[in-house]
């Protein structure tokens, strides 16, 4: 059953379209990730769901309603922003219960949420702390706590994690996808993190300038990208890509010294610059007498980037275990499997081998 659905949502500031006929369909109990460069769209979008925009033309269904001009107290949506938009002066629970001590619920009524919340996100001995006193971890809790005590459907969340260092980070990653699972709720989050939308997603949407560039779940669209942009947004390090030529039904990359890999690739005759794309991983080294040479390495521990630099002075980032060390004055010798080529139109980006 579909909770949040956009059916081509346009959205202007003055004259210049930043969202472009958008149409999304985020299904209930789904975690949906918006994923895309900085100023795609992402907030603009959230904010329309939440009704603090409104749309140019379009409409925005919530749960089988027409929210589109709707005021936002009426969506059932909760939102948590980057910053967590808590109030300085206010407690812990105060934050959480604000917008039902607002609506003049009853106290029972509001303690039982409260707590039950608390409990939930392990607030409990936080309660009476103002944020101030808090953790980033906390505070970004205690602001999911605020959308839960109001009793939302859909839980927004804009790169809720942007604030926290690279260890917190991950374990909210953890908290939010567990809190997900508990209360199998609908969860639309922004980030423009990769690893974000590839660790957490049900449903990923690759935004891109106020396009929808493709949409599926996050494995989906790693192994089989629809276009360059998406090949290239998703996996760390990014994808590789170099020129291609398609001669007598073969492919060949000048770069990597005319390197021939073999398929009866029957493209569209009018398609005469290719695109290559290969992953790090799927690139394979060898010492040889001719070849490429490394021109920088940064070791991880487990794995390693080799950076190559080729004729045309680009680079080839190749990713390898450890184990295989390589000097500086090795000549290195590249083979690609044909599984793991991805050809992609020089102009549109679009894909073209399957
Ligand atoms: N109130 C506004 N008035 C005019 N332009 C706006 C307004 N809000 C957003 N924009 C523009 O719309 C585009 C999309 O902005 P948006 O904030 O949605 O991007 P984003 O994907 O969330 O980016 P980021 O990752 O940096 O947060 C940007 O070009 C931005 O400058
Ligand atoms: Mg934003």
């Amino acid at each position: 059953m579909v909770a949040v659905s956009l059916n081509k949502v346009i959205k202007k500031f003055d004259q210049t379209e930043v969202i472009r006929d958008v149409s999304i369909d985020v299904n209930k109990g789904e975690f949906c990730v918006f994923v895309g460069p900085s100023g795609c769209g992402k907030s603009t979008l959230l904010r329309l769901i939440a009704g603090l925009e409104t749309p140019t033309d379009g409409q925005i269904m919530i749960d089988g309603k027409d929210v589109t001009f709707a005021d936002p107290a009426t969506r059932g949506v909760g939102m948590v922003f980057q910053n967590y938009a808590l109030y300085p002066h206010m407690t812990v629970e105060e934050n959480m219960s604000f917008g039902l001590r607002m609506n003049n619920a009853p106290k029972p009524q509001i303690e039982e949420k409260v707590t039950e919340a608390a409990k939930m996100l392990r607030l409990g001995e936080l309660r009476k702390r103002k944020p101030a006193s808090l953790s980033g971890g906390q505070r970004q809790r205690v602001a999911i706590g605020r959308a839960l005590v109001k009793g939302a459907k859909v839980f927004l969340f804009d790169e809720p994690l942007s604030n926290l260092d690279a260890e917190l980070r991950v374990e909210m990653r953890i908290e939010i996808t567990r809190l997900h699972r508990e209360l199998g709720a609908t969860i639309i989050y922004v980030t423009h993190d990769q690893t974000e939308a590839m660790t957490m997603a049900d449903k990923i949407v690759v935004l891109r300038d106020g396009n929808v560039e493709q949409t599926g779940k996050p494995l989906e669209l790693y192994n089989n990208p629809a276009n360059k942009f998406v090949a290239g947004f998703l996996g760390s390090p990014s994808m590789n890509f170099l020129e291609g030529k398609i001669i007598k039904n073969n492919l060949v990359m000048p770069s990597l010294g005319n390197l021939i890999i073999k398929k009866n690739y029957a493209l569209d005759k009018n398609i005469s610059k290719i695109t290559v794309g290969v992953r790090p991983h799927d690139i394979a080294l060898k010492k040889a007498t001719t070849g490429h040479k490394i021109e920088f390495v940064e070791n991880l521990g487990n794995v390693s980037f080799f950076h190559l630099r080729l004729p045309d002075n680009s680079f080839l980032i190749v990713e390898s275990s450890t184990k295989l060390a390589f000097s500086s004055q090795d000549m290195l010798e590249i083979s690609l499997k044909e599984k793991d080529v991805y050809l992609f139109d020089n102009k549109s980006g679009v894909r073209l081998n399957s």
